[in-house]
């Protein structure tokens, strides 16, 4: 049995997509355990780029099962979009495509709802893809799933409820309350040509874990965007941590051998909500650019800091982290000082730990390095790297307490740096 999840450990787009494609060479299955369409990357397919939103990266992998676990939440329009897409470019994702049949499914209303509440004062600076809404949906008992599209009587029915408890909200917004029909007829096709690839992917899982196949648990976010744990109110509406995996895709903690995090060797937020170590002028400027730091989903700037020690101590202990993989050190060159957050002076004295709720009485303590000018993207061992680069990688390690499993140097799938492999050493 070999199950290893990949987690993000800050706020989500610590390089995802490279890391999971280096282990899914490794991988029987990949299967995402949370989110929906407001995670996003770039597929390169025969030289191409595409974004994909809701399909695991593993789908270039030609012998990967790809599953959305029922934690997730799918908007029926985009997946197929997706999938016609990745069909045109000569793949045929569908034959190794599976998706829950209880995940909850995003309609028109949840987009709708999503947009008019960021129009508003308390928005919080969602990717508006119905994401929150939808999740709302689901812990008020009254979802729509991908099931219920098996017959359309039944899917009109829970529309038509789901509808009639919204309708306040969208009028108070100054919204539109869409009709039943519309909304049906909206998904209807889309919905429809998800039906094959329909199943319970929580027995698949556990029987693919039992022949002793190896399962790549995709996490989407990160960390400090968990509903539980993370900067709450400026948070996604999923369990973005590890834990989510167990439930959003219903096997038991014990399928999982190996737990991997994911962080920057700086960080990154996007929307709002507290970001202590976050830089403005012309260092944050060039990190933003250098690290293409824009959001891929929605295209917007990312805000840049720096890494944030205590708040990595705090995802090593969330997600029971065995190793971290720290990607975008390249990033970091040219810079004349590195800094990192090792400490936070709070109003009863200074602490180690992540003041996950009063970050705004907090004020970070940094440790400063001397940057290093070369380029380190051929470095393929840690010895290869320059001194001043080793030393600052060596420091985050320590600090955290959790050994790295690979530090990522470039974003070809070739420049990285690899320590150990989870799922080859499983
Ligand atoms: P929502 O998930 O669209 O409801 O957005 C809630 C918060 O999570 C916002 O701050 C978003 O910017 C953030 N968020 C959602 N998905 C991602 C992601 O994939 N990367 C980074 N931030 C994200």
């Amino acid at each position: 049995m070999a199950g290893v999840i990949i987690v993000g450990a800050q706020w989500g787009d610590e390089g995802k997509g490279k890391v999971v494609d280096i282990y899914t060479d490794e991988a029987d299955y990949i299967v995402r355990y949370a989110g929906g369409p407001n995670a996003g990357h770039t597929l390169v397919v025969d030289g191409q780029k595409c974004v994909v939103r809701l399909v695991p990266s593993g789908i270039l992998r030609r012998d990967a099962i790809c599953v959305l676990g029922q934690g997730t939440v799918v908007d029926p329009k985009v997946l197929v979009g997706e999938l016609e897409t990745l069909e045109a470019k000569g793949l045929a994702p569908r034959e190794r495509m599976r998706v829950a049949e209880r995940a909850h499914v995003i309609l028109s209303y949840h987009i709708l709802v999503d947009g008019l509440r960021e129009a508003t004062a308390s928005a919080i600076g969602t990717t508006k893809r119905g994401v929150g809404p939808c999740y709302e949906d689901k812990a008020a008992r009254r979802g729509i799933r991908l099931r219920d599209f098996r017959s359309r009587a039944d899917l009109t029915a829970r529309v038509a409820k789901a509808i009639e408890a919204w309708s306040p909200v969208i009028v108070a917004l100054g919204g539109q309350v869409p009709s039943v029909e519309a909304v049906v007829d909206d998904a209807w096709a889309a919905g429809q040509s998800l039906l094959p690839l329909l199943a319970d992917t929580a027995a698949l899982t556990e029987v693919a874990l039992r022949d002793r196949k190896r399962v790549l648990f995709e996490g989407a976010q990160g960390t400090l965007l968990d509903v539980d744990h993370g900067t709450y109110p400026f948070v996604t509406s999923s369990s973005a941590i590890a834990g989510g995996a167990c439930t959003g895709v219903g096997i038991g903690p014990s399928r999982i051998d190996s737990v991997v995090g994911l962080a920057k060797a700086y960080c990154t937020r996007v929307g709002g909500g507290p970001f202590p170590t976050e830089l403005e002028g012309p260092v944050a400027d060039r990190i933003r650019t250098v690290g293409a730091e824009f959001g891929s989903v929605t295209g917007r700037p990312r805000r840049v800091g720096w890494v944030d020690l205590p708040a990595l101590r705090y995802a090593v202990r969330l997600n029971g982290l065995d190793s971290i993989a720290l990607t975008k050190l390249d990033v970091l060159a040219g810079l004349e000082t590195i800094r990192a957050c090792v400490a936070y002076d709070t109003p009863e004295g200074r602490t180690r730990d992540f003041p996950a709720d009063d970050l705004a009485s907090c004020t970070p303590v940094y440790a400063d390095f001397p940057g290093f000018s070369q380029d380190v993207s051929n470095a393929r061992a840690l010895s290869e790297l320059p001194k001043e680069a080793l030393d600052f990688v060596r420091f985050v390690e320590i600090e955290v307490g959790c050994p790295l499993s690979i530090v990522s140097v470039g974003p070809g799938r070739d420049q990285t740096i690899v320590l150990s492999h989870p799922l080859r050493d499983a």
